[in-house]
């Protein structure tokens, strides 16, 4: 798939007047493409089975007299008022039953047949009429699936359908009763019509049953993108290139994102460095953590579809990025594998819920920094569209489980956990020296890597463990965490093993007990470099051959270890059993790149340098996230500066 450089382009909110005035700017902006039509399914459709797609049409004429490609959204996100009043069992249903009224979007059930037939009737005219129309390079469908809280039903249909789901996993109810333990607390059902779905109750819901309940919305959400995608193959052939916006929080949805895109031709993702209440952005490493992650989806580059340039918020309006801040966050994208890039949007709409979620030029409708910043931005990256286009090579991966996370989510077990920050805060050990990562699915093969990274991952089944165990013998560096697999697929404990279960041998270890700590709650425990904070919570743990690099301190612990490393076959196993400071897991860091060679850069804190290749060309890509001025490489960078430089 080629770059293309380009904006969020909503013809449909400006007078007609201004349409031609605005193409002309676009070419003068240096946009090349245009993503229309995501939120326009009334104008495409006014009244039920009145199909009428003129105003695109003479859209797309005008954008291709201007050479200006489009990338066409199927406009299922908003569905009309007429088709919600007519059918308002479409709606979903919150966790009090109550349904999510027209006004948003995203608002409809993805398991309501109702609304999956006129999702099949409006998709299938809209590729129909543009089946030939070479201007349209890709088709976008929906927008940020399960996003906004969108990602969980509760109405009649879904009940049903997860009681179906079960039927179909499990056959006998005895089964189910066995495997989610049902007999706890006289929970043993008779039939598959007796499961309620995981309302509110007294206390929780069973484990399992809950983590039964997000694989079927995992399932219902990606059967409903699967659905759209089979229609435009069937229609397009193909013509037709799928892709889908993720937007972020992606660990925090009900839906496994790889199986969402894993028939899409490639995943692209919404990036926002900030947005809303944020008083300040993410931090640089997290910005990445997620790029590597929507690269990881497909283990291939990708497409940003929505790029920050305004400020953005609905009620509450976030940070302002600061002259250059939002173009080196572009430049950071497209370092860690963004092929192509579509600024979010091209002017600030002046009605309806986005009036702030600011665009390339505001209401004032005049050409200003942020048009400035973006026209640099194109005209400076198309100039490396061949390297955009090269695939990244990394030797560290970080790998999750959605499994995994939702069991987590389940039972965090502290009030100070959190999945994401957990894998965030040893990635960023990593992220420090400016090393390639990737972030996959433990799923996958991960035999090509040096180092694996498999934060707070409770969930460890047969095959995972037999992966470790090859990955480590050949020589790989392992790095685990605290709670590492204590439950099976069913999230229930494993019986009769020592914590890691099935893991003693490979990590030389065994956790005798642990300790949750609160928020604010910590340990101290000491070791190789220097004293560290344990927070979260804490393992302690008896060596069973593993090296003990680091004790607790307190009154009866202190001979229990807090971090092993344990050697196995050729390679080693790193056990970090709580969450300890930053400083200490980046000298880790530094000890395992060191030990396997891995390319690095040391760089000011702030300073990021990603290395790219196009051939035997070899390229860095800098970008100062901070606002102080820094000399890189020779380089001096002003705030917020960013460059691609080639290595001679
Ligand atoms: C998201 C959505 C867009 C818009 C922007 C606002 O990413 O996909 O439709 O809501 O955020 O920031
Ligand atoms: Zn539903």
């Amino acid at each position: 798939m080629k770059s293309f450089f380009g904006v969020d382009y909503y013809p449909e909110h400006w007078p007609i007047e201004m349409m031609d005035s605005d193409m002309d700017r676009l070419v003068d902006l240096g946009v090349e493409v245009v993503r229309i039509g995501e939120f326009a399914w009334h104008i495409m459709e006014k009244r039920e089975g009145e199909y009428d797609f003129s105003f695109f049409d003479m859209v797309i004429e005008k954008l291709k007299k201007r050479g200006i490609k489009v990338i066409f959204g199927t406009p299922t996100a908003t569905p009309p008022a007429w088709l919600i009043n007519k059918y308002p069992e479409i709606l979903q249903r919150d966790e009090n039953l109550m349904p999510r009224s027209f006004g948003g979007r995203r608002m409809y059930c993805y398991n309501n047949e109702v609304y999956r037939e006129y999702t099949r009737k409006i998709v299938t005219k809209l590729a129909e009429h543009y089946k030939n129309e070479d201007s349209i390079i890709a088709w976008q469908i929906d927008n940020e699936f399960g996003h906004e809280g969108s990602d969980i039903c509760f109405c009649d249909t879904c009940k049903e359908g997860f009681r179906k789901f079960l039927k179909d996993k499990y056959e006998e109810i005895e089964n189910l009763n066995k495997t989610w333990g049902t007999v706890f607390w006289s929970q043993t059902y008779n039939s598959f019509d007796e499961i309620p779905l995981p309302l509110k109750t007294i206390t929780h819901h069973n484990p399992s049953m809950q983590l039964d309940y997000r694989r079927f919305m995992s399932k219902s959400i990606n059967e409903y993108a699967k659905l759209q995608v089979d229609i435009l193959r069937e229609v397009l052939g193909n013509n037709a290139v799928i892709t889908t916006n993720i937007a972020g929080g992606y660990f925090d949805k009900n839906f496994d994102h790889k199986e969402m895109v894993k028939h899409m031709d490639f995943a692209s993702y919404d990036n926002y460095p900030v947005w809303g209440g944020l008083k300040e952005p993410i931090t640089p490493a997290n910005i990445a953590m997620d790029l590597d992650f929507i690269r990881g989806l497909k283990r291939k580059n990708f497409w940003i579809v929505e790029e920050l340039m305004g400020a953005q918020g609905h009620t509450i309006i976030g940070y302002l990025p600061r002259p250059n801040q939002a173009k080196m966050w572009a430049y950071q994208a497209v370092a860690h594998g963004a092929q192509s890039i579509l600024f979010f949007r091209y002017r600030t709409a002046t009605f309806g819920t986005e009036e702030f979620c600011l665009g390339i030029i505001d209401q004032d409708n005049r050409e200003g920094r942020k048009y400035k910043e973006v026209k640099e931005f194109f005209s400076d990256v198309k100039k490396y569209k061949d390297l955009l286009q090269s695939p990244i090579k990394s030797e560290i991966a970080f790998l999750y489980d959605y499994d995994n996370i939702w069991a987590w989510k389940i039972q965090p077990q502290s009030t100070a956990f959190n999945f994401k920050e957990e894998m965030l805060k040893i990635y960023t050990a990593f992220y420090k020296y400016n090393t390639h990562i990737d972030v996959i699915d433990a799923k996958d093969d991960f035999s090509e890597y040096k180092v694996v990274v498999l934060p707070v991952m409770m969930i460890v089944d047969e095959n995972l463990k037999n992966k470790l165990e090859e990955f480590t013998k050949k020589g790989g560096i392992v790095v685990l965490t605290y709670r590492t697999s204590i439950k099976d697929r069913n999230n229930n404990l494993y019986l009769g093993k020592t914590m890691p279960c099935n893991l003693n041998q490979l990590t030389g270890i065994e956790v005798e007990e642990i300790e949750s700590l609160q928020e604010g709650q910590f340990a101290y425990a000491d070791g190789k470099y220097g004293r560290t904070k344990c927070c979260v919570m804490r393992e302690m743990i008896n060596s069973k051959g593993a090296e003990v690099i680091y004790t607790y301190e307190d009154k009866f612990y202190k001979n229990k270890a807090c971090i092993t490393v344990n050697k196995f076959g050729e390679g080693k196993v790193y056990y970090i059993g709580s969450s300890v400071d930053s400083d200490v897991l980046s000298s880790l860091a530094k000890e395992i790149i060191m030990e396997k060679s891995i390319e690095h850069f040391e760089t000011p804190f702030g300073v990021e340098v990603y290395s790219r290749y196009y051939g035997d060309k070899k390229y860095l890509f800098i970008m100062n996230h901070t606002e102080e001025e820094h000399d890189v490489l020779g380089i001096k960078l002003m705030p917020y500066d960013s460059r691609i430089i080639e290595v001679k």
